[in-house]
């Protein structure tokens, strides 16, 4: 059974507390709140205050995932507004380990993104150090986009990789899920399905959540 992040970029930002409701009595396991700078990606979304009130607003966990270029700047100031995933670009990282190290000593799981032109591969030598692999199944910066198909193979082949190097990692995977592809991409290997417009935008999000979780 995969976990289910319900992105939160779908959601109405007028009627915020609602919508934590909604997930909050749900199936959902994680809160998937991403966060854009215009820079790194096309796109300004939210920050730190709402990711601040967000948190004061569930017991599940917060899965931050940084669309934003020197993420290492900001770390602490997500703990502190009480982020309990934090994942990084590989990106945007030319010194990802200590990205990573900083964010588990800061108390919080630490994620790598990969978008969807950079090879699984090159997370090779960093696999030891992380908690979450987050495969991006759209270019970043916007939801509401198709599915890159190739994703699969991506999916399978850090499937490999995790088993070969026996480590515990969990694979999630972001953009254009839907009810009718996240089958195949939890049986390739998917652990974490993140859904934005397919939750938020249904007329029953908890019934479409409830389907995702029993696929
Ligand atoms: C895109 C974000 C996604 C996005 C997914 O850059 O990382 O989390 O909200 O939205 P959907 O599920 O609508 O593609
Ligand atoms: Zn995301």
């Amino acid at each position: 059974m995969p976990l289910v992040a319900p992105s939160f970029l779908a959601s109405n930002f007028l009627r915020l507390q609602e919508e934590c409701d909604m997930v909050n009595n749900s199936e959902a396991d994680w809160f998937h709140l991403d966060v854009m700078d215009g820079r790194f990606v096309p796109n300004i979304s939210f920050g730190l205050p709402i990711v601040e009130h967000i948190r004061k607003a569930t017991s599940k966990p917060c899965d931050v995932h940084l669309m934003i270029e020197e993420p290492g700047k900001y770390a602490q100031d997500f703990k502190n507004a009480g982020a309990d995933h934090l994942t990084v670009h590989y990106e945007v990282c030319p010194h990802l380990h200590r990205n990573i190290e900083q964010i588990k000593s800061l108390g919080m799981k630490a994620g790598v993104a990969i978008n969807p032109h950079t090879p699984v591969l090159l997370l090779a030598d960093i696999l030891h150090d992380v908690d979450i692999v987050l495969i991006m199944s759209v270019n970043p910066g916007f939801g509401g986009q198709k599915f890159i198909s190739h994703t699969i193979d991506k999916i399978r082949e850090l499937k490999r990789l995790i088993k070969e190097k026996v480590v515990n990692v969990l694979i999630e995977v972001d953009g254009g899920i839907t009810l009718e592809n996240a089958a195949p991409v939890v049986h390739c290997g998917a652990d974490v399905l993140v859904a934005g417009n397919t939750v938020f935008k249904s007329d029953n999000p908890k019934a479409v959540i409830s389907k995702l979780k029993h696929l």
